[in-house]
């Protein structure tokens, strides 16, 4: 314990410096090693609750070492990370990080039921993983029911030391980790919602750091500010976790330069407004190059979605120029309308990786999956209460036209230890049912839009070379949906509107973004590829954390390949039972 602190503390002083270096590798192939870091860094999560005010109200919201956004965690590439997470809570939790590969430490991935059972009150758990040939900007997040809504923090991963940024190096660095606060407990939330049949509310404040800005009520000083020199460039690490909203960002009179993209370096990009679904992360350069002012940052709604209610209330910060009187005039920041699909496309047409390694230009595994909400029929008592969905029904998401539902053990227990009737393997690799699924909703027959339900996953042998068509589907509304794959990154070799056709759809195939959450265009498709290179159950998911609950997620399992270096290791003797 004494240890374990005392190596914490040190690693957090000095980001910038190796804690251990029992460098035990030399590389020989691509993954003919164990992903073994050059650094080893201790941290401990200890997950309480404490009181917040916010909103004029006062209350208790669990949160990690009493941090509200948690504790950063710093590495640097290849390190080795081991965080111990102590459950000082009333409540379940597992932390998954987001967006790091976990390349054979799949017991180390963090969400519920998949990977693992969860951390009861008064137990721990102990991931460890390495940030194997990662860096940038990542996050962590709770991986149990809506419990994210609070427990969440940035993970900054520093390039090897000597390695610069493909970029000029910046003056300072800020993350802006953006969030939706909810004024009451997120965990009764989504029962109250599954309860309902119905939407979720919108949120009561996005917020920026956790803080909703001046806009809302009892807020006025409430906010998160940078401050900075005049002439000087700035790296912001953008974050979005919020719970069920894509978000706009934007800073007034200021252009962004986006170099970095879910971890990975893309081509420079100039923008006026970013959007970040929820699971995204964009690495951003700004120039302090205006007049001496105080400028605004605003953080706002985009919902694609028809006929859907939302908090519209901009979260406001500042970015500051020193020298700017603390009461001068504020430039007011314009976001784009909460409905303008036409910036998202162009931002998302203009992402670029800065250098491709690993793209699969030859296929072995097509794969076609829709995604989407459905209305189940009512079959609940009580229907005035329990069937608020459109036409009194339920709501219900899904790929494929198939509603997740999560095991009662984790899917990656029951594959390893062979255990049956906890899953089946026949998760479709197309759709049941072709028809027109952008404009011919309602769904497979007219009128019935019903999902079937269950717990299926698609297996796929070690090494495929996967490409993956996700299609938005008309069925309840078109949306866009940030859809994470965990356990890879994925390039994004193309993307549209309407329905994919494979004789007319445009795939890049010399520098397409290699990121882990795509946000699939409203009524649109995207095409990514990956190579299944990494063993164990993989969750892919909407991250809109309702249309997670809902069912609109399925697992990949990945079979071992050859020998130690293919194969998925033991699971680690403290893993959490159920
Ligand atoms: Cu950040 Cu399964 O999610």
């Amino acid at each position: 314990m004494k240890r374990h602190s005392f190596v914490t503390a040190l690693c957090l002083s000095s980001v910038l410096l190796s804690c251990f270096a029992p460098t035990a590798f030399a590389a020989i192939g691509r993954y003919k090693r164990w992903p073994v870091g050059g650094s080893t860094r201790f941290y401990e999560f200890k997950v309480n609750t404490m009181k917040v005010t916010k909103l004029c109200h006062t209350r208790d919201i669990v949160t990690v070492n009493g941090l509200y956004p948690g504790p950063v965690v710093y590495a640097q590439e290849d390190d080795r990370v081991i965080v111990k997470v102590i459950n000082e809570a009333q409540t379940n939790v597992t932390i998954h990080w987001h967006g790091i590969r976990q390349r054979l430490s799949c017991w180390s991935d963090g969400p519920s039921y998949i990977t693992q059972c969860p951390i009861q009150p008064g137990q721990s758990f102990t991931y460890e993983f390495t940030m194997y040939q990662q860096k940038g900007t990542f996050f962590w997040h709770a991986h149990v029911s809506w419990l994210r809504g609070t427990v969440y923090g940035a993970i900054v991963v520093y390039p090897k030391t000597g390695v610069p940024y493909p970029f000029p190096y910046p003056y300072e660095e800020h993350t802006l980790i953006f969030g939706e606060y909810w004024d009451m407990d997120v965990v009764k939330l989504e029962k109250a919602v599954l309860a309902s049949g119905g939407g979720p509310p919108p949120a009561d404040a996005f917020i920026i750091n956790g803080h909703p800005g001046p806009i809302y009520n009892c807020s006025t000083n409430d906010f998160y500010q940078i401050n900075v020199v005049p002439g000087k460039t700035y790296l912001l690490r953008l974050i979005n976790a919020a719970l069920n909203m894509e978000q706009f960002f934007s800073i007034s009179n200021h252009k962004m330069t986006i170099v970095e993209a879910d971890a990975e370096y893309t081509k420079p990009q100039l923008v006026d407004h970013i959007m970040l679904g929820p699971g995204q992360t964009y690495n951003v350069l700004v120039k302090a190059d205006q007049p001496i002012a105080k400028y605004e940052m605003a953080l706002g709604p985009y919902m694609s979605a028809q006929n859907a209610t939302f908090q519209n209330i901009s979260s406001i910060g500042y970015f500051h120029y020193s020298g700017a009187a603390i009461n001068s005039l504020t430039q007011q920041a314009l976001l784009p309308q909460f409905n303008n699909n036409q910036i998202v496309s162009s931002n998302l047409n203009g992402l670029r990786s800065l250098n491709v390694t690993n793209l699969p230009l030859e296929i072995d595994t097509n794969l076609f999956f829709t995604i989407g909400l459905n209305i189940q029929n009512c079959n609940r008592q009580n229907p005035n209460k329990t069937c608020q969905g459109p036409n009194g029904g339920i709501f219900a998401a899904s790929m494929n036209n198939v509603s997740f539902v999560k095991p009662t053990i984790s899917l990656l227990q029951a594959y390893y230890n062979m255990i049956n009737g906890l899953y089946t393997s026949d998760f479709p690799g197309v759709p049941l049912k072709i028809y027109d699924f952008v404009n011919g909703a309602p769904n497979n027959i007219p009128n019935n839009t019903n999902s079937l339900i269950g717990t299926k996953v698609h297996v796929l042998e070690y090494g495929s070379k996967v490409q993956l068509i996700l299609q938005d589907t008309g069925t309840v509304s078109t949306e866009n949906h940030p859809i994470h794959l965990h356990g890879f990154s994925f390039h994004l070799v193309g993307s549209g509107s309407g329905n994919y056709n494979p004789a007319t759809a445009q795939l890049n195939l010399v520098d397409p973004p290699y990121i882990n959450t795509i946000g699939v265009p409203v009524g649109g498709w995207a095409a990514i590829r990956f190579i299944a290179d990494n063993p164990g159950v993989w969750f892919m998911h909407c991250h809109l954390e309702v249309h997670m609950s809902w069912g609109l997620a399925m697992a990949f399992i990945v079979k071992n390949g050859v020998g130690p270096f293919e194969t998925l290791p033991h699971p680690p003797a403290d893993l959490p039972r159920c």
